[in-house]
């Protein structure tokens, strides 16, 4: 908060002997503009004092006014303040005009974030469900970054376990390598949707498949050379996703790195009585005696010998602990994984790591496209591709039809259209809380005028322009005492909680916070922009204006990024 807060809080601390530190966490912003600027409850300090807090609020009220404080009101039990106009403009937009882009976030610390996001299936195309998991984790990434923290991005990538028997019976059964070699990903996908089709009308190739994972965990040598070409047809592919999405990861480590820990891991949680046997299985069990929630076992090795995804998980939150200390590890992994998160957490507080405890499942719901549902196993399925693909096309149709930005050169529209059809999709994704379903229906995802990544873009490079005609550098500190008009007022008090909000995100794991956050601050800026003037004004308010259009800017396009979007300049 600006340093008007902290005046009100040293003030009113002094006049009534009361901690300074507890008011300033007290002010807070009233529900509506005309209240005032800032609001304190005096429910907390009236106990404090033994008063009642009608009483101590109109007290306080009349020691409030001068210097900053323009008026103070109690209403009720809250006063209710307003900052001297010129000093408030000052006190936010100065901030920002110090602090530049690192304005919302922190100095570096010494603690570490590792986020295990994206981890898509390997051998099964990147369908638009991938992508939630990549564009929140990617999000929550430079959030975290901007937050000062370390940042280690992992992608698990499911690179090992039963999909894998699945597939190497399917290749050998109808494979053809020309196909692959031409469709790669594409083709391995349909061998996989064809193995499932034909696998429930003949349940024994369940077990032929089963029987190459088998092979596969014990390193047989054609099994193996299948599995490692399908894991680099399908990286070559994600890769290239990742690069149109702009995500990269400090760390890409599949669940096949893990491979060789789960025999030394068995046999110690074995021999120190963590894991028992089970109807020819090794299982965890996680209730204790008496405990009335119901939470089933972890198994660790099943049946037939093989272990599972759960068992590699534990190596790698053991590896990612003994390698970084980490003062948060984040899965962000749709919701349908709860409970075996869940199960995660609990068998590694029951070995005894007290870390357990800084781990967090960050759960989102489903995607839908067009109202459809999509399955994997039955090949309904949109592939981010072809998704991404169409918006470009799209994106370029609706660039051309709008005249204002047919006046790009023919290169900026090149490098405009994917800025904006990547972004369009990225923010379609985190304009909503994670934990709701999305639809996703092009008409709201490319919409220009809506809340939509492409408005929030164009009102970015609209502030862009502004700034790129006025030529001069923008004044560092203007005469604040120009500004006044409502809409001014409402922009800079917008760009006020900008820091508030990225915060939020963080200890939320939302970034639809700030997606939210940012389709609101396009609204304000352009209805600044439609009510006054900024270039050809008379020179003072000319600059006061373009400091305030010069922070807008700064604020969206660093909102942007932490979104994981791109803020073209023009458009
Ligand atoms: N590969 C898994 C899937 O697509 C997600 C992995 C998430 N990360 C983890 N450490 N379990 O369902």
């Amino acid at each position: 908060m600006n340093p008007a807060v902290r005046e009100i809080a040293d003030r009113v601390a002094s006049e009534f002997s009361l901690p300074a530190e507890k008011i300033h966490s007290l002010i807070t912003s009233p529900p509506e503009d005309v209240m005032g600027d800032y609001s304190l409850p005096c429910f907390i300090l009236a106990k404090e004092l033994k008063r009642s807090p009608q009483e101590l609020a109109s007290q306080i009220a009349k020691t409030l006014s001068g210097g900053i404080i323009a008026k103070a009101v109690a209403a009720g039990p809250y006063v209710n303040i307003v900052i001297d106009r010129p000093q408030l403009f000052s006190f936010i937009l100065s901030a920002i005009l110090n602090e530049g882009s690192l304005y919302g976030g922190a100095k570096k610390r010494d603690e570490t974030v590792v986020i295990d996001f994206s981890s898509p299936n390997i051998a099964r195309p990147f369908s638009i469900a991938h992508l939630r998991s990549t564009a929140l984790g990617n999000s929550l990434k430079k959030i975290y970054q901007h937050l000062g923290y370390r940042v280690i991005g992992v992608n698990h990538l499911g690179d090992w376990g039963v999909q894998f028997g699945t597939l190497i019976s399917a290749y050998t059964r109808w494979g053809d390598d020309e196909k692959i070699k031409q469709d790669s990903i594409y083709e391995l996908y349909r061998l996989y949707v064809k193995f499932n089709d034909e696998s429930e009308r003949d349940p024994s190739l369940k077990d032929e498949a089963r029987g190459w994972l088998k092979r596969l965990e014990e390193r047989d040598p054609e099994a193996f050379r299948l599995w490692e070409w399908f894991v680099e047809i399908s990286l070559n592919a994600f890769q290239r996703y990742y690069k149109i999405l702009g995500v990269e990861f400090e760390v890409i480590q599949g669940e096949s790195a893990y491979r060789d820990l789960t025999a030394p891991l068995i046999e110690e949680l074995t021999r120190n009585k963590i894991a028992e046997e089970s109807d020819g299985a090794l299982i965890i069990r996680l209730n204790k005696p008496g405990e009335k929630e119901e939470i089933p076992p972890l198994i660790l090795k099943t049946r037939d010998g093989t272990t599972v995804y759960a068992t590699r998980d534990i190596c790698a939150a053991r590896s990612h602990w003994d390698q970084y200390h980490f003062a948060k590890k984040l899965y962000v992994v749709d919701a349908g994984q709860s409970l075996h998160f869940k199960q995660l957490f609990m068998a590694l507080a029951k070995m005894g790591h007290e870390w357990s405890e800084r781990l967090f499942h960050v759960p989102f719901g489903v995607m839908l496209f067009e109202d459809e549902r999509m399955s994997t196993r039955k090949g309904r399925i949109v592939f981010l591709e072809e998704v991404l693909n169409r918006s470009m096309e799209m994106t370029r149709s609706i660039i051309e039809s709008i005249e204002k930005m047919s006046n790009l050169s023919s290169d900026e529209k090149e490098s405009v259209i994917p800025d904006v059809g990547v972004s369009a999709i990225i923010y379609a994704d985190l304009s909503r809380s994670r934990i709701h379903d999305i639809n996703f229906r092009w008409s709201e995802v490319l919409n220009f005028n809506g809340k939509s990544g492409p408005y929030i873009q164009y009102t970015h490079a609209r502030m862009a322009g502004v700034l790129r005609k006025y030529e001069e550098n923008v004044p560092k500190s203007p005469d604040f005492a120009k500004l006044g008009e409502p809409s001014e007022i409402a922009l800079a008090k917008r760009l006020e909680i900008f820091p508030a909000k990225v915060q939020q995100a963080a200890d939320e794991y939302e970034p639809f916070v700030i997606a939210e956050y940012l389709g609101n601050l396009a609204i304000t800026i352009n209805q600044f922009y439609d009510n006054c003037r900024v270039l050809g004004e008379e020179p003072a308010l000319e600059e006061a204006r373009i400091a305030l259009v010069y922070c807008a800017k700064l604020v969206l396009k660093r909102g942007l990024e932490l979104l994981g979007m791109r803020a073209p300049e023009r458009m």
